[in-house]
């Protein structure tokens, strides 16, 4: 019982860092940042969470000024890369952090089920091709269209 209420309320937990993450991510981040649409102003946010360590990734989305004029030797090379903008200080709370790599790896998720979709689908489109170039009927026709 309390195993099923707790995962209750994790779940309800995640919905809500979920929603609260995208909410802020589409006001405070999109202007600069995709995830998984490449770069704009600054990186793509896809695969971030395995890029970098999960503090280092919460203190760099707190205070990136303060990281970058500290010498953090990663924030120093980033800005160094994405020349003339330096993400500015948002001012996000600790769980505001938190929320949007909620909401990044959920994006990430959906993103990578899309992409297995698509992979299917072509694997799919090709069997169908083969079964076509097998099939005699086909192979019949094609002289009589190369003759017009
Ligand atoms: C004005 C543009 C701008 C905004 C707004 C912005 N960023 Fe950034 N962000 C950058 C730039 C540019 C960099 C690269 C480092 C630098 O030059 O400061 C960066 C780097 C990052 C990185 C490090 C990426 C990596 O590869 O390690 C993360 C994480 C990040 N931003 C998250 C966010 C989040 C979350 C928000 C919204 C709360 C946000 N950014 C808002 C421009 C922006």
């Amino acid at each position: 019982m309390r195993e099923a209420q707790n995962a209750r309320n994790n779940r309800a937990e995640i919905v809500k860092a979920l929603s609260t993450g995208e909410a802020l991510f589409l006001k405070a981040c999109a202007a600069c940042h995709t995830v998984g649409e490449g770069d704009k102003v600054g990186p793509d946010l896809a695969g971030v969470a395995q890029r970098r360590p999960r503090d280092w990734l919460i203190r760099f989305m707190m205070e990136p000024d303060v990281m970058i004029a500290g010498g953090d030797p990663v924030a120093v090379a980033l800005d160094r890369r994405y020349k003339g903008v330096t993400m500015p200080n948002l001012s996000l709370s600790e769980t505001d952090a938190a929320d949007i790599l909620t909401y990044l790896a959920n994006r990430e998720k959906l993103l990578a089920a899309q992409q297995e979709k698509a992979r299917q689908a072509n694997t799919h489109a090709a069997h169908v091709g083969h079964h076509i170039h097998t099939d005699g009927s086909v192979h019949e026709h094609a002289p009589e269209a190369r003759r017009r």
